[in-house]
């Protein structure tokens, strides 16, 4: 197959464009605009191999989608390019309809133009919103997403679906949970906490930190992404999900036992607004179908992460020194959103 992977150079789709590289014969196409959250380093190694190719460019730009599939033979699409990060889409909405909507948009027009023969849309288990104590996620669940973030994936989501039904355009969605992992870009909570108690800084826990993720290992995300790619029946959801929940305070307190670092590094901060309190993915459809099921587990995948983020420090360093700087301000500073203390009210 000629792949073309979108969004490649941010923290899942290098993960993936690795994979593919590791156990695959598959030639690997990587289009990525390079916004603050791609980084190039995260692949480095893919360039000597001549299967691979990378291309600086914006899911939007219909020229260069036309020219690229053409000149590629492009028969697959695997959709990762994206705004991920929701407190950003909190701050400023706009860049998420325009990349995650309007893109996948006009990347389903030109890829269905190009006679692209299977396209995997890399949704989230946020568009189902947020879940009470009880009960987990299903494909039929409704879509109630809370977050810009999460609405402009569920809008995507649903123009795959549509473009699925009205012109049969093979389209499979699958929806993962959270993903941790080498590469992970340091605003997200895993590797924010891991550089923060490393440099001795406070970790912003949001609320009272009792909300809870379903945990997954980035890997065994890319072994269902490629799944659904080969084996994904055109116009199905899968469900994705580590089967394992835990409550951020529980998660911030074990990564701080792992580093040997003290619980008082702990700061209550201002609660996210629209904050989801809870997920979990019931993942049986994709176990059913293609024989998917997590094979990291929790305490593994954090030790093998805790130790990447140890031994990898100058990539993460050199993030966080550059323009970084100015978004943990808006973010973390005196004035910023997630500025005092959650729990004096
Ligand atoms: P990320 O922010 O680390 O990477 C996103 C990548 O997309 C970056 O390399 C960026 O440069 C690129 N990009 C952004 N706008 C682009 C554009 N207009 N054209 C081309 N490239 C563009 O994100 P991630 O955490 O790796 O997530 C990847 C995908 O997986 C996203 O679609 C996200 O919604 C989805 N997802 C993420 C998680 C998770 O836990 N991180 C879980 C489920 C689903
Ligand atoms: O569930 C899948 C989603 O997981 C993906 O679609 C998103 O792209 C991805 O970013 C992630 O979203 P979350 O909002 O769940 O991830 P984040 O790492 O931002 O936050 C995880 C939890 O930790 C959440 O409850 C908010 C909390 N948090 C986060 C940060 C950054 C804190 O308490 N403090 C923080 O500083």
């Amino acid at each position: 197959m000629n792949i073309l992977v979108t969004g490649g150079a941010g923290f899942i789709g290098s993960n993936h464009v690795r994979y593919l590289l590791r156990n695959s014969d598959d030639r690997v196409v990587n289009l990525d605009l390079l916004t603050y959250a791609g980084n190039l380093e995260n692949l480095a190694g893919c360039e000597d191999d001549p299967r691979y190719r990378f291309v600086r460019g914006d899911i939007r730009d219909r020229e260069l989608l036309r020219t690229l599939l053409r000149q590629e033979a492009i028969d697959s699409v695997v959709h990762f390019a994206a705004e991920s990060h929701v407190d950003r889409s909190v701050e400023g909405p706009e860049v998420f309809i325009t990349t995650n909507v309007l893109g996948t948009e006009i990347l389903l027009e030109e890829a269905r133009a190009a006679g692209v023969q299977r396209f995997v849309m890399v949704s989230t288990d946020e568009v189902y919103g947020s879940l009470g104590s009880e009960g987990r996620f299903t494909e039929s669940s409704p879509l109630a997403p809370n977050s810009p973030y999460a609405a402009s994936k569920a809008s995507a989501d649903l123009l795959c679906r549509a473009f699925f039904k009205t012109f049969g355009f093979p389209v499979v969605v699958t929806r993962c949970s959270n993903n941790y992992g080498p590469y992970q870009f340091p605003e997200k909570l895993i590797p924010l906490m891991i550089a923060n108690a490393l440099e001795g800084k406070p970790l912003p826990v949001y609320g009272d930190g009792l909300q809870v993720r379903d945990w997954l290992y980035v890997e065994d995300h890319c072994r269902a992404v490629d799944l659904a790619l080969r084996r994904g029946r055109p116009g199905a959801v899968y469900n994705v999900g580590g089967g394992n929940e835990m409550r951020n305070l529980d998660l911030v307190r074990l990564l701080l036992d792992r580093l040997e670092r003290s619980h008082d590094l702990i700061k209550f901060v201002a609660d996210r607004p629209g904050h989801d309190r809870r997920y979990a993915i019931d993942a049986a459809y994709i176990g059913a179908e293609m024989g998917w099921a997590p094979t990291v587990d929790f305490a593994t995948g954090l030790a093998r992460t805790v130790d990447w983020y140890l031994a990898q420090r100058p990539w993460w360093e050199k993030i966080r020194s550059g323009a970084y700087t100015a978004y943990y301000d808006q973010m973390y500073g005196p004035a910023g959103r997630h500025a005092g203390d959650a729990r004096v009210q």
